[in-house]
């Protein structure tokens, strides 16, 4: 039977490519919010015996949670036979480790939560560095997707003699995927953070590369600190004006005019998290995950 669509508010232009590019129903339901702030939901399409597939990128996870577990939660009392969560974007996987005495390791705790909800996550590109596969937070299957291939293609039809910069050692894993996809040389520079907003990008050296355009390969644009850093140094060695990739335009609160007004040429998303810098369509990385369901 063809998977069952739900799009969490928000993620209804994702669920309608899919059902446009697969076999898939878009399943109906009413989720609003009763006076008192918490949530009504009512499931308008029939879920026995279905594979249910909710929709719905975490970024800003906090208030999407309880709507997603409560859809969750309530496919499975009604017979859904299995519950995927299709999560473009996964949150809470920086902080994976106590770096002070008495800090939550949210990442697994917020593994533990997912793992207690869905019997399947399918993901893209989550933030994996000390902790380097979902499996091992994770106790439900994972699967993770990744955005190289449609990053390096966009690289190719439109940027002139790319050279490709990753901000930081942890950039390298994505930076030569990327350019090795896309035909271009790349660079990985060193990052310290020292805070939320505090950080340093060491200085790019272009070298050979000084004609090139220079294209910043980031996951996770957040506070855009880091790729502002980056950019900042480049248009001090006289490069070209960079353009800045992210796979995830989390863009916190002024992030994005803040990068375009420290000099960033282009700034260009996958649509992980739904953004006007959304350039690279994923959809169609989810189709064989779900056609084979
Ligand atoms: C972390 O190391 C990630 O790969 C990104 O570099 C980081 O999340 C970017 O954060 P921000 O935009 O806040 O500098």
């Amino acid at each position: 039977m063809k998977p069952l669509l739900f799009a969490l508010p928000g993620n209804e232009l994702l669920a309608e490519r899919l059902s446009q590019k697969m076999p898939a129903e878009l399943g109906q339901m009413t989720l609003r919010k009763f006076p008192d702030g918490e949530t009504y939901l009512c499931l308008l399409t029939e879920v026995a015996g279905r594979h249910v597939v909710l929709i719905s990128s975490l970024d800003r996870p906090d208030e999407k949670m309880i709507p997603l577990w409560l859809l969750a939660k309530t496919a499975k009392a009604q017979g859904a036979k299995k519950v995927t969560l299709l999560s473009p974007y996964l949150p809470y996987m920086r902080q994976d480790k106590t770096f002070h005495p008495g800090e939550s390791i949210s990442t697994r705790h917020f593994a533990d939560l997912v793992s207690g909800m869905v019997d399947h996550l399918v993901t893209v590109d989550p933030h994996l560095h000390r902790i380097s596969r979902l499996e091992e937070i994770y106790t439900i299957p994972t699967t993770v997707l990744h955005a190289a291939q449609p990053i390096a293609k966009w690289i190719r039809t439109q940027v002139e003699k790319p050279v490709l910069i990753g901000p930081d050692s942890e950039s390298k894993q994505w930076v030569s995927e990327v350019a090795e996809k896309a035909g271009a040389p790349y660079l990985v520079l060193e990052k310290k953070r020292f805070g939320d907003r505090q950080v340093e990008v060491s200085v790019p050296h272009l070298g050979p590369y000084r004609n090139h355009t220079p294209v910043l390969v980031d996951d996770i644009i957040s506070t855009a600190q880091t790729m502002i850093k980056a950019v900042e140094h480049l248009w001090q060695s006289g490069a070209k004006p960079p353009v800045c990739i992210g796979v995830h335009a989390v863009f916190a609160g002024p992030a994005f005019e803040e990068l375009k007004a420290a000099g960033a040429g282009r700034i260009v998303t996958c649509d992980t998290i739904l953004h006007s810098s959304n350039a690279i369509d994923l959809s169609e990385l989810y189709v064989p995950v779900f056609n084979n369901s």
